[in-house]
């Protein structure tokens, strides 16, 4: 059987190489609203960006991932990770998908969370859970972490129309600092495709991360867009 000393080694050697292999890390959050290919194509990019992405995603978000995209999701967090992992082609450690009790995981405490979380799509559910404080599972418990610890939080809800029930809770958390990009992709890009249109999304969260990416042109620098 291993000493404690061979693994607290194992944990510093692979927290050292983490660190250097990997950019920074990020919490994305699927919840359930119709929307999974934004969180998808978020997901992809975050990966080839080279940044540590811990997923989490409610049990909602798995029925519309199946709903949309036809992706079987496992609500156990170890099978699940190895399925995004397979379709992503992640490094190893780069995509680790968290359960909604787990409590153990880093996203569930300010000392270890990452400061950057999108929760994309999110669902006027989850919008108003995170506006109250609910915590009551790890997308909720994340949220608030980084509400707590003055991170940046983004949220991408889909609903239309908003109810005011909606626009209070979005109001009180863009006043918390929480940043609200409903899925509203633009049309001057000249879409072509709803690749496009997810693309334009994606792109403005992106922007809101400050990481790179090339999905989309910006205002003024395109061709008359
Ligand atoms: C296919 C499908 C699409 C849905 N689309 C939306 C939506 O666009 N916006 C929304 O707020 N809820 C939507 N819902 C309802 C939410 O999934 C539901 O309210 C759920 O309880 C949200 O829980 P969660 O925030 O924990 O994922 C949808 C549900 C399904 C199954």
């Amino acid at each position: 059987m291993a000493s404690i000393s061979s693994l607290l080694m194992d944990w510093l050697i692979n927290t050292a190489e983490n660190n250097l292999q990997f950019k920074d890390k990020i919490t994305l959050a699927f919840s359930g609203a119709s929307g999974a290919p934004y969180g998808l194509k978020l997901l992809e990019v975050l990966l080839e960006q080279q940044y540590q992405v811990y997923v989490l995603i409610s049990s909602a978000a798995r029925v519309v991932l199946d709903t949309e995209s036809n992706i079987k999701l496992s609500a156990n967090e170890d099978k699940a990770t190895e399925q995004l992992n397979a379709l992503f082609d992640a490094k190893p450690l780069q995509l680790q998908v968290f359960g909604k009790d787990n409590w153990f995981s880093p996203v569930a405490s300010g000392s270890a969370a990452p400061k950057k979380m999108v929760v994309c799509p999110c669902s006027a559910g989850s919008v108003s859970a995170i506006a109250v404080g609910a915590s009551d599972n790890l997308l909720e418990r994340a949220a608030d972490v980084v509400i707590k610890e003055r991170g940046q939080l983004i949220l991408v809800p889909r609903e239309t129309p908003f109810s005011e029930i909606h626009l209070e809770n979005m109001l009180k958390l863009s006043r918390l600092g929480v940043t609200i990009m409903p899925a509203a992709p633009g049309f001057y890009h000249k879409p072509q495709s709803i690749e496009d249109l997810v693309d334009f999304m994606v792109a403005r969260i992106l922007d809101h991360l400050n990481i790179e990416h090339a999905l989309t042109k910006r205002w003024g620098y395109g061709e008359g867009k």
